[in-house]
């Protein structure tokens, strides 16, 4: 999708701050136009997507082991069905979002081996455990609903290969809002056990899915500079008021409670009202000290290492086409 950018040697050239190549970059940011691979930018800015392309990448295929988990155990040959598709799109989206990454000069190995390291970061959300069937509905419902508040306005993004990725995988994420909020429905018309089931998920996952828009406006170091070039567009806590709007008639909908005692509606500023966020937690999950952090990053590197035969069998099988298509030229 984006290979046409992919052999620009050593990304853009480095130009002093307040360069007439500045100046026509800012401009074009002001005029709304896309920033393409092989077109000069800061290089703060190629650094900061960079950073966030590939936390994002990480984010989808980490993604992908909480509900790969629940494959094998889903309960019907339709819900299976449903959820591998799910899971294959999680890492599709990683696919698209490392080949991004790719055009702005890195290596998708190199950006894979940091996560390995522990040194990159992905959403905090994907450290925690999913316990049972109803949590492929809260994830579905809640999780892939938050990445659609968060990545709606990325389709407008500054950086042309990130934001024509974003179109696709919004389209993809919003399949996946709906098949969990199904599952949600289902279990709710169910028996009362059932309904219960849905509820726990609830009460597990509200709170880490709030905190998955990251800090609040206040302490949000990167926020500032990435408005500023048009790759965010919606701040972090306006984001989590329109999530937690748009929820709470769906949590209603469903019969089931959101567990924040606080949560009122407020006609003045026509928003919800929330209780405190505990971000002492959010803070320990996105360091890696989250219930599953541990656990996530080991498979992502067994997963791997297993992979390694195949990727090299692949590499020796273009080498030996290569070869055939050179010897008949
Ligand atoms: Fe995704
Ligand atoms: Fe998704």
């Amino acid at each position: 999708m984006y290979t046409q950018a992919m052999d620009i040697p050593g990304g853009p050239k480095a130009v002093a701050p307040g360069s007439p190549e500045e100046a026509a970059f800012n401009a074009r940011i002001a005029r709304d136009e896309k920033i393409e691979p092989r077109d000069w930018m800061p290089e703060a800015y190629r650094k900061t997507l960079v950073r966030q392309i590939s936390q994002h990448a990480h984010s989808e295929v980490v993604g992908m082991l909480p509900e790969g988990n629940w494959i094998t155990r889903a309960p019907s040959l339709k819900r299976k069905a449903i959820l591998m598709a799910k899971v294959q799109d999680e890492g599709g989206h990683g696919l698209y979002l490392y080949a991004a990454a790719e055009t702005l000069g890195v290596s998708r190995d190199d950006l894979i081996d940091a996560l390995h390291a522990g040194k990159a970061k992905y959403s905090s959300i994907f450290n925690y455990a999913a316990l049972s069937w109803a949590d492929m509905g809260a994830i579905g419902w809640l999780v892939d609903g938050a990445a659609i508040m968060n990545q709606i306005p990325l389709c407008r993004c500054s950086y042309g290969p990130y934001a024509r990725a974003m179109i696709r995988i919004c389209k993809e994420e919003s399949f996946h809002q709906r098949q969990g909020f199904d599952i949600m429905l289902a279990l709710c018309r169910g028996t009362p056990a059932q309904k219960q089931m849905a509820q726990d998920a609830l009460d597990r996952w509200w709170w880490p899915v709030v905190q998955m828009f990251g800090p609040p406006d206040a302490d949000s170091v990167h926020s500032g500079a990435t408005m500023a070039w048009g790759i965010k567009r919606i701040s972090n806590d306006d984001l989590r008021q329109k999530f937690i709007d748009a929820t709470v008639p769906q949590a209603e909908l469903l019969g089931l409670t959101i567990p924040d005692p606080h949560l009122k509606w407020n006609g003045e500023r026509g928003h919800y009202d929330i209780g405190p966020i505990d971000w002492d937690e959010f803070w320990r999950a996105v360091g890696g000290d989250g219930p599953c952090s541990r656990e996530r990053i080991a498979t992502r590197v067994r997963a791997q290492e297993e992979g390694a035969w195949v990727r090299e069998a692949a590499l020796a099988h273009a080498r030996k086409q290569a070869a055939r298509a050179r010897k008949a030229a």
